[in-house]
């Protein structure tokens, strides 16, 4: 079968190479985990999704290959069909439309309970980013825990259901982490960037009736304004309003979801957050970057104002479910807006050349391979 592979540590060698199709007994991670007899699906790969982590791996700031070999094959956001089950399956069937999780578990307590998206060792392993492959190849094989069942009537927008656990996930860690004030009842929140993460947690905040100011630099009119106002939100371009000035006109924010890529908006996100406010980074930020910052005047009111800062990586397979309740529960609120997240579609994997074009020209607000 053909699949998009890179040679990590070489940057802009992303190629299509000739790999053998897995079958229901290949152990497709042996170094990490092994699936267990009877356990494991075979999938179909329809689409999959790429973003910045698939740039910046191709740039060689980071991703790493599978031990014993010197290619890694990328693509972490799935969707694909099932074609066969081990006998011991029984959450899925052939024919069933499926994602699957990213992180594979290590050996720390939260790997162990089913927690590897907080795994507290260094070392993570994620197929298609860190020491597995991912899913950019026309089959896969994994074990059962970690496939997603996709329902069919939401078919259409089962390549952001990656994207959508790691938003579900990062909300859901702001909103526990926030009982810490046993009454917290968040009225405003800004989201920083409209890219897919972004445009999805306006969606979420939205879907929990908050006050949502999606904040980019572009000014409108553009698609992103056009999504973030469909899903009721309020579009701002920092270029036309720098995030103090909107401070100063609607208030300052119980929530700010920070999902630019950008290392110094993550701290001046926090010169403006309201007391007792949480504040999510999700942002992964690959190079180096430094910033001149008033930390006394950010520490003086963050502890003056019980702020909090909650960081949140990867989604586990309970999120992956959130994320995708949270696309239904958003098709029935607002009708066909998500969809026009998907615009850039590349045909097959043998144009991947086009797809890792896209991703550098940052213009396109979503691409995805159309794989079968
Ligand atoms: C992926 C996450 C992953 C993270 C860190 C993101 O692009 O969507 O699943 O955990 O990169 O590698
Ligand atoms: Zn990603």
């Amino acid at each position: 079968m053909k699949a998009v592979a890179v040679l990590p540590g070489q940057p802009n060698s992303v190629h299509l190479r000739e790999l053998p199709s897995p079958t229901l007994s290949d152990q497709p991670h042996p170094h990490v985990c092994r699936i267990p007899e009877g356990r494991s699906v075979l999938v179909k790969v329809l689409r999959v999704g790429v973003d910045a982590t698939d740039r910046e791996i191709n740039e060689a700031l980071y991703g790493n290959a599978p031990p014993g070999g010197d290619f890694l094959v990328i693509g972490h956001e799935s969707f694909g069909q099932v074609v066969e089950v081990g006998d011991k399956v029984t959450e899925v069937r052939p024919g069933d439309y499926v994602s699957c999780t990213v992180r594979r578990p290590g050996g720390s307590i939260f790997d162990l309970i089913g927690r590897n998206d907080v795994t507290s060792e260094e070392t993570y392993y994620e197929r298609g980013i860190n020491l597995c492959h991912g899913y950019m190849a026309e089959y896969f094989v994994d074990d059962a825990e970690y496939i997603v069942r996709v329902p069919v009537g939401l078919k259409h927008l089962g390549v952001l259901a990656e994207p959508a656990s790691v938003c579900a996930k990062a909300l859901e860690q702001a909103y526990l982490a926030q009982e810490r004030l046993q009454v917290w009842e968040p009225r405003r929140a800004f989201v920083l960037g409209a890219g897919q993460i972004g445009l999805l947690a306006t969606m979420m905040l939205r879907l929990r009736g908050l006050e949502v100011y999606t904040i980019a630099s572009s000014p409108p009119p553009n698609l992103k304004a056009e999504l973030a106002e469909s899903y009721g939100a309020t579009y701002v371009s920092t270029r036309q309003t720098p995030l103090p000035e909107l401070t100063r006109k609607v208030g300052k924010p119980d929530l700010i979801f920070e999902a630019t890529g950008n290392a110094e908006l993550c701290f001046r996100a926090m010169e403006v957050l309201a007391h007792n406010g949480v504040l999510v980074w999700t942002s992964i930020t690959g190079g180096k970057h430094e910033v001149t910052i008033d930390a006394a005047k950010i520490n003086l009111e963050w502890v003056l104002g019980n702020k909090l800062l909650v960081s949140s990586v990867n989604g586990n397979r309970r999120h992956f479910d959130l994320g995708i309740q949270a696309l239904a529960h958003g098709e029935m609120a607002y009708p066909g807006v998500t969809e026009r997240i998907l615009t850039h579609p590349v045909d097959g994997l043998d144009h991947y050349k086009e797809m890792m074009h896209l991703l550098e020209e940052n213009k396109a607000l979503k691409v995805f391979v159309n794989v079968s």
